[in-house]
């Protein structure tokens, strides 16, 4: 199901001149991932049809695209917001998207950030917050004339493994089990860094503080995050954790249901959503047989061998586990409908240990590896795990698909037919936000798209924040090339990447 030859030579995208070369390119790969041979203008595209059957805090969603949330790197010490958090929010507000999924993931507890400079969601930013909100309504408003059908949920997150609360280089971890593969990769060497069950209250509580203060400040919805590895996310797949939060599905999925409930129980009737990554992938290394000083070569998996049966994933084949398996992932929507939770944002894998698994990109971040496989395999495989997950799911949960960016040109051609046909509800879009944001409105006014905006997959905005600078794109976006971080970013990637290593 999931080939990982070596690395292969891309086809790039701007080299296909028509949606025909494109689906000639996409047939030779043998993938499935069809591309319509227009891009549509006005109220007839599918991309432009409200959604009708769900609404969210009473409000229809107007539009089939959503903001993917994006974590900042640049907030105050004390997780507050910032004049650069807030050029992000006003660019989301103009991008015309009408679903701002979590905006960015946002931190229930201090310790539990990824970055020191990750917003906290908590009273002392609550001010923050809602300027936040009022920025992306008003810059929406002047835009697009209206609010009504824009829908903004936040992001709630705990880091778990990749927590980074202190120190950009310093890994402060705390994880639900111990894993065979990633402890070793992520400098977690005692049992003192997983959580007790006993822990497991207090942090329920913070989450329903946060939705709480997401309530007070107008947001739409809160995103319970289960998705690329952080603590939420482990959970699932804590099979080999003892006791009432590891082992059988229920025990599990209990930390969501506990949550559900302490929200309720509080008299809070905010909506709810969950980003998941819905399959997962054993973690993945340069291989070091093509690796030279500062040129990392083709991503191959770790070893693996020793750990079979692998219990340490979420919606992967057990036996073999190069291959995903959606029998966990079809449940957990299940479970998300009769929680009353109203949209599950679709994901896969992690940014940390298999980016071109979560983030397909035809150039590596400085910690990541070559591609091991045409970015678009990655791009049709999530397409496609939607696709099923929309087939089975109930119909009232909606959908939202991930990592179309690697589409560039075609992204708007690819997009309107998965939505015409019904396999998903909503396209996500990240990165091409960063780069790009008015991409949805040039579509649907335009029926064209601005050539030099469009995100090439450069993987600076993950790069620099793994040296401990700010993300942004700062190849496309003049704001960041002009600011004196993107003289030291050019200076560590000349000189081969990762300043610190990430678990120093
Ligand atoms: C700089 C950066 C930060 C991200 N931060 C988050 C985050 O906070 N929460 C999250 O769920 N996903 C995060 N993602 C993943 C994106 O939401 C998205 O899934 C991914 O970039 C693939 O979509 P794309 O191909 O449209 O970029 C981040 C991605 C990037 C590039
Ligand atoms: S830095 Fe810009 S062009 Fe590169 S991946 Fe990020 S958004 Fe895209």
């Amino acid at each position: 199901m999931i080939s990982h030859p070596a690395s292969p030579r891309l086809v790039r995208i701007p080299t296909l001149k028509t949606a025909a070369e494109f689906r000639s390119h996409v047939a030779s790969l043998g993938i499935e991932l069809p591309c319509e041979d227009d891009i549509m203008r006005g109220p007839g595209s599918p991309l432009a049809q409200p959604i009708q059957h769900v609404r969210i805090n009473g409000k229809q969603i107007g539009n089939r695209f959503a903001v993917q949330p994006m974590e900042g790197w640049d907030g105050t010490t004390t997780g507050g917001i910032t004049d650069d958090v807030l050029r992000r929010w006003e660019r989301f507000g103009q991008s015309g998207a009408k679903l701002i999924f979590g905006g960015e993931a946002m931190a229930v507890r201090p310790d539990g950030r990824a970055n020191p400079h990750q917003l906290i969601i908590n009273d002392a930013n609550k001010a923050g917050l809602a300027k936040l909100r009022e920025t992306l309504f008003n810059t929406h408003d002047e835009r697009f004339g209206g609010t009504d059908d824009l829908v903004l949920g936040f992001q709630l997150t705990h880091s778990g493994r990749f927590c980074k609360p202190t120190d950009n280089f310093r890994l402060e971890p705390r994880v639900a089990y111990r894993h065979p593969i990633l402890d070793r990769k992520f400098g977690i060497s005692s049992d003192a860094q997983v959580w007790t069950d006993d822990e497991i209250a207090p942090l329920i509580d913070d989450y329903v503080k946060a939705a709480r203060i997401a309530c007070d400040v107008g947001a739409d919805f809160v995103d319970i995050k289960h998705c690329h590895g952080y603590l939420l996310h482990e959970f699932l797949s804590a099979f080999t954790r003892p006791g009432k939060y590891g082992g059988s599905f229920e025990n599990r999925t209990r930390i969501l249901r506990e949550i559900v409930s302490g929200i309720r129980a509080s008299g809070n009737k905010i909506d709810l959503a969950v980003r998941l990554s819905a399959f997962d992938l054993v973690p993945f290394k340069p291989d070091p047989l093509l690796s030279s000083l500062g040129k990392p070569g083709p991503g191959i998996p770790e070893d693996f061998s020793h750990c079979l049966p692998y219990d340490y994933g979420f919606g992967i084949n057990r036996s073999n586990p190069l291959e995903y398996d959606l029998t966990d992932s079809i449940h957990f929507l299940e479970l998300c409908a009769e929680l009353g939770i109203k949209i599950v944002n679709l994901s896969a894998g992690s940014p940390y240990y298999n980016p071109h698994f979560q983030r397909p990109a035809a150039y590596p971040p400085s910690d990541g590896y070559l591609p091991p496989e045409d970015p678009l395999v990655g791009v049709a495989r999530q397409i496609q795990v939607v696709r099923r997950l929309r087939a089975t799911a109930p119909k009232d949960l909606l959908l939202v698909g991930s990592a179309y960016s690697y589409l560039q040109e075609y992204l708007p051609h690819v997009a309107q037919y998965v939505v015409r046909n019904g396999w998903t509800d909503l396209i996500g879009l990240g990165r091409m936000t960063l780069a790009y944001p008015e991409l949805l409105a040039d579509a649907l006014e335009k029926g064209s798209l601005s050539v030099k905006s469009i995100c090439r997959t450069f993987s600076d905005c993950t790069t620099a924040p793994r040296n401990g600078l700010i993300s942004g794109c700062y190849p496309l976006d003049k704001y960041y090339s002009a600011k004196p971080e993107f003289q030291e970013l050019k200076k560590i990637k000349k000189s081969g990447g990762t300043k610190r290593t990430v678990d120093a």
